[in-house]
């Protein structure tokens, strides 16, 4: 395993460059297998797959000019929907610095960053995958611009998982439309704990526009980030046995994927999502990110699917949202059941429709 982007040569000739900028929308994207738990430089523990949505998206904005100052450190001006927002800036700020050694340019220009998302921060919709994907993208594209070093689709795509994961682990897979996957494992070629790769060559039509709806029990901040939650797992006892718990799943997972079996991919997605959670209650402090509606909702999803026998299942994030997944074609019997039963139990009867998305696009 190594792949190392460092490379001092990419300084830019400051009298030819002066200004630009690059707008990437990014998606955010819902693991299926998740990845919790990892070491090293944003290393995964196990190997992960996730769909990439279409509707939660990060627009991201990266602006350069003449430096003001003649200090090496970051010059970053950063908004979030129009507002400064100091707390993210910094968190950039310390973010470009560690990727200082892949972009050395990033000392020669000042820098203004405009951010905004189409669904509420901090709420569990994994709001730093589409944010960070989408700013990946921005420097890849601002490397390609001035040295012309990234014009293969493939390489472009590779670095920008590379960098979008030393910000985000889970922004690694964003950059792939449809299902990606991150982590090394035998029997996915060129598969790697450095970068995701796509996965939709291999998968049954029916997975390529399932739906993923989001309802939105709380939108308010989560009380423990994904960072907290990911360095508990170091001393939970269950761990280990989790891991090898997500690599069987990814064995079995991905032979549904391809044969589209639904039902077990659906089994697989609750397992999984309910194996986040306990991880996070038998950490280590315990701490809870469900709320009384998410667990309503699972139970209402669970006597729909055995009263209709029809393929409707839930995955969680790290917070109290339930993401609704279902095949395309019982769209028209799932809509009203959401509709009189669980959007009552949402935050102000609110939700994000989506579904497997087409990835980043370049605006
Ligand atoms: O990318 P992070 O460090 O925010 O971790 C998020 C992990 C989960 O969203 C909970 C699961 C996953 O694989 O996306």
């Amino acid at each position: 395993m190594s792949l190392d982007y460092t490379n001092p040569k990419l300084l830019a000739d400051t009298s030819k460059v002066e200004t630009g900028e690059f707008t990437w929308r990014s998606p955010s994207n819902l693991a299926i297998v998740k990845y919790w738990g990892k070491h090293g430089r944003q290393l995964p523990r196990n190997p992960s797959i996730s769909f990439t949505l279409e509707n939660a998206f990060t627009d991201t904005r990266l602006e350069f000019g003449p430096k003001k100052s003649s200090e090496q450190s970051i010059e970053l001006d950063f908004f979030f929907h129009d507002e400064p927002n100091p707390a993210f800036q910094k968190k950039l700020v310390k973010f470009l610095e560690s990727v200082s050694d892949i972009f050395p340019f990033l000392h020669q220009f000042a820098f203004t960053i405009r951010s905004g998302n189409s669904f509420p921060h901090s709420a569990g919709i994994a709001s730093s995958a589409s944010a960070m994907s989408a700013l990946a993208l921005c420097l890849c594209s601002m490397e390609d611009e001035i040295f012309k070093t990234l014009q293969d689709d493939v390489e472009f795509d590779k670095k920008a998982s590379f960098v979008a994961r030393l910000g985000s682990g889970s922004a690694c897979r964003s950059i792939y439309g449809g299902l990606a996957m991150w982590g090394q494992m035998g029997e996915v070629e060129n598969s790697s704990d450095l970068y995701a790769v796509p996965y939709s060559d291999e998968t049954h039509e029916v997975f390529k526009t399932f739906h993923d709806d989001i309802l939105l029990v709380s939108t308010g901040e989560k009380s423990v980030s994904s960072t907290a939650g990911h360095a508990l797992m170091e001393d939970n006892i269950y761990a280990a046995p989790r891991f090898q718990q997500a690599g069987q799943r990814m064995h079995n997972l991905l032979e549904a994927l391809r044969t589209g079996d639904v039902e077990t991919f659906g089994n697989i997605a609750e397992n999984e999502a309910l194996t986040l959670h306990a991880m996070m209650m038998a950490s280590n402090p315990s701490y809870m990110l469900i709320e009384p509606n998410t667990v309503e909702i699972i139970k209402r999803v669970r006597a729909y699917r055995a009263e209709t026998k029809e393929p409707l299942y839930f995955s969680l994030d790290a917070g109290p949202n339930i993401h609704l997944l279902y095949p395309e074609e019982i769209i028209h019997n799932v809509a009203p059941f959401v509709e009189s039963q669980l959007l009552p139990l949402c935050q102000d009867g609110k939700m994000i429709q989506d579904w497997v998305g087409e990835g980043p696009v370049q605006v």
